[in-house]
């Protein structure tokens, strides 16, 4: 972590009715006063609404866990940007791994979304990762280089706050195995070399490039203190407020 202003994000992924979430989401406000960092909660669709209103006047970012990516019109069950943005949506969670993998995107489709995504104002939050067996097959950059290549294709990234990027090894993600921070790091930084190549130093510099992957307040502290980590994007402990708290307040 450097000047960058770090990111903690909470995947809330299928749980939590809109109530739940409201209260959640009230609670952490409310434990985060003034931690220096940024907070993000990504509830479910249908609890979008109830979280917005609870957290009106509290330091949390709304986020979403998802979008699809055409304007509007014919398309069952989906939802677009701009009825994100209509409800106060900051960030959109892109090719998080359960989509990946679970409901087969592609690349080619999340690029798309981080298109769309941009077009309705809403900031992508890039999420890459490889497999276990790819890892063992020392695959791991190959894989990370190919997903960032593709779903940033002909995507322009005007300024470091208008790209999030999420590392998340699919081994680490809620099976309680967290990369050590030297794994992390290894991948943040070629991350980081990669964005610098793509686009320039510069905006390399300022995009945040967030961890995931059974991140937990006991080992927030020693990820947060690699050069190249810059937030953390959570998702089992960061469904109670005494699980969430002690990451949000890492610092305190
Ligand atoms: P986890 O999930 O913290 O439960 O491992 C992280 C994620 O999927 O974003």
């Amino acid at each position: 972590m450097s000047e960058r202003l770090a990111l903690m994000a909470g995947n809330w992924k299928m749980n939590l009715t809109a109530g739940r979430a409201a209260e959640l989401a009230e609670s952490v406000g409310r434990g985060s006063p003034d931690s220096g960092v940024e907070v993000m909660v990504a509830p479910p669709f249908t609890a979008l609404s109830a979280v917005a209103e609870a957290v009106r006047e509290l330091p949390i970012k709304l986020g979403a866990q998802n979008l699809y990516p055409a304007k509007e019109g014919a398309f069952t069950g989906e939802i677009s940007g701009a009825m994100l943005r209509d409800l106060g949506v900051v960030y959109v969670i892109l090719g998080h791994s359960e989509r990946r993998h679970i409901m087969g995107e592609s690349d080619d489709f999340i690029r798309d979304k981080v298109a769309a995504a941009q077009e309705s104002g809403l900031i992508p939050v890039l999420c890459c990762g490889e497999k276990l067996e790819e890892r063992e097959a020392g695959q791991t950059m190959e894989v990370i280089e190919t997903q960032l290549e593709q779903g940033l294709k002909d995507i322009s990234v005007p300024a470091p706050r208008d790209l999030v990027v999420a590392y998340e090894p699919v081994w680490a993600i809620g099976t309680g195995k967290t990369a050590t921070p030297e794994i992390a790091q290894e991948v943040h930084g070629k991350i980081r070399d990669w964005l610098a190549g793509r686009y320039n130093k510069d905006l390399a510099k300022g995009v945040r490039i967030l961890y995931g992957g059974s991140v937990k307040g006991s080992n927030v502290k020693a990820l947060m203190a690699e050069t190249d980590i810059d937030g953390a994007l959570v998702g089992g402990a960061s469904l109670s407020a005494e699980a969430f708290l002690p990451i949000v307040n890492y610092r305190l």
